[in-house]
């Protein structure tokens, strides 16, 4: 019976320490990287409403069954989705959706650690006082010199991995647990701080409006795709990321709950971070829509200019490093664990393997921004393909399954056992919304992008 099952792997301490671990996982370069350099693509206010919508609807109650299904399977997502299914008389082939899970946290980790790079060669940057007082157009320019270079790319990337893969070999539980409790409101901390500077610019009104006015007149049908593919990725949800996590939370813990303030908390570092960077963007004549370097461009013109600003900004990008670092460790933990379960191998072996192969793929990003910028599919570089598959695709089509498979395959009672509602009425809204709106609104964002249907 699932209530007898217990995970190899270990147990969180507590449901805070579940929480502490998932938040660490959801809040990360998808916040404070992402989430402002595709609202300034996608023409802001309209972007950030269907994007908010998106968390509600759909990444809420799908984050509630990938808990679900992680605890009552307690087991890597590829083995959890067979037992699962299998117990409830279906095929076996369910654990495709474990597999696929895997493939995006290789793809996604590939390139995700590439990025983190570049916060932490920012660290150094800022550490040694390199922006104190340049304009945006030297910024710029130093941003380029650094992305032309693939052995600093490379070098950083390499870093990176490396950290990743120590944590994760020594348990999700000891090192990480600590880390996150005190890292997490330290970002928000120094968010808070840039806010403040951004109100002191002399756009920080311009910057909001253009972040919450919305003119729908600016979205087009691939920018609602965008929006809700970002809700997965932010979210962590649909390639089996919460799904781990869920199989080490205690059997009492309240999954709506913890869910809850998950989504909340990840919303708001993704709203600071926009309030932070856009008031900077116009006050300096920035392009909002300049892509994957937004951050990167603007907030050093920040530092570069409050006082104590290089100590500032140090710690800002550190914390942005530990941010990704905690995403970066969940990104892998499906991999990891299979190979252990399936494969008897030890957990650092485990690790090797998996890291190994994730590293090697980084090295198309890494070129993707040089010495292969041109080489490009669909208008699309190395890395543009790799974030638009997972993030847009892979991530949405994991999650719907996921609901799919709480809604129409486990047995209710089982399902609502596993959730443990206390009022029956908390069941009542999340069943209906996975088992039809979920499903239909991701397959209607699906078709409007490829244009099938219009919806104007
Ligand atoms: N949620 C992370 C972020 O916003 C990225 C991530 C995606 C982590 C999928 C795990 C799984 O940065």
């Amino acid at each position: 019976m699932a209530e007898g099952r217990q995970s190899i792997h270990g147990q969180w301490s507590s449901r805070w320490v579940f929480v502490l671990a998932a938040t660490g996982s959801a809040v990360g370069l998808g916040n404070i990287w992402k989430f402002p350099y595709i609202t300034g693509e996608n023409g802001g206010g309209a972007f950030v409403i269907v994007y908010l919508l998106c968390i509600a609807l759909i990444g809420v109650p799908i984050m509630m069954a990938e808990i679900l299904i992680g605890r009552r399977g307690r087991q890597s997502p590829i083995n959890t989705m067979r037992t699962l299914a299998v117990e409830s008389g279906r095929s076996a082939h369910w654990q495709l959706l474990g597999w696929s899970g895997v493939l995006a946290g290789f793809l996604i980790l590939s390139f995700y650690s590439v990025i983190a790079g570049w916060a932490m060669s920012y660290v150094a940057r800022s550490g040694s006082g390199v922006f104190v007082g340049l304009g945006a157009e030297q910024i710029d320019e130093i941003f380029s010199a650094f992305l032309a270079d693939p052995t600093s790319l490379f070098f950083w990337h390499t870093l990176f991995m490396l950290m990743t893969m120590f944590v994760v070999a020594r348990g999700v539980r000891s090192g990480l647990e600590q880390a996150v409790r005190f890292l997490m409101p330290s970002l928000f901390i120094l968010l808070l701080l840039l806010v403040g500077y951004a109100m002191s610019t002399d756009a920080f009104v311009t910057g909001l409006e253009f972040l919450f006015t919305p003119d729908f007149s600016k979205i087009t049908g691939n920018g609602v795709l965008v929006a809700m593919g970002h809700a997965f990725f932010t979210l962590s949800l649909g390639m089996g990321a919460i799904m781990i996590y869920g199989s080490y939370l205690p059997q009492s813990a309240s999954i709506a709950g913890t869910t809850f303030t998950i989504a909340i908390a990840d919303t708001v570092v993704a709203l600071l971070a926009g309030m932070a960077i856009f008031p900077i963007v116009f006050s300096n004549g920035l392009e909002p829509g300049s892509g994957p370097g937004l951050i990167f461009q603007t907030l050093p013109v920040a530092f570069g200019q409050m006082p104590a600003g290089a100590v500032f900004g140090t710690l800002f990008f550190i914390l942005l490093v530990f941010a990704a670092w905690s995403s970066a460790i969940s990104l892998i933990e499906p991999a990891v664990t299979w190979l252990v379960e399936n494969h008897g191998m030890k957990r650092l072996t485990a690790c090797l393997v998996s890291g190994f192969t994730t590293w090697l793929l980084g090295v198309g990003t890494v070129f993707s921004f040089n010495i292969w910028s041109d080489a490009t599919l669909f208008g699309k570089t190395f890395f543009d393909l790799l974030d638009y598959l997972t993030a847009n695709i892979m991530l949405p089509l994991g999650g719907l399954f996921i609901a799919l498979f709480a809604a129409w395959i486990m047995k209710r009672d089982a399902v609502r056992d596993e959730l443990g509602f206390k009022q029956s009425v908390g069941f009542r809204i999340w069943y209906p919304l996975v088992r039809y709106v979920t499903p239909v609104a991701v397959v209607i964002v699906f078709l409007n992008a490829i244009g099938a249907i219009d919806l104007g």
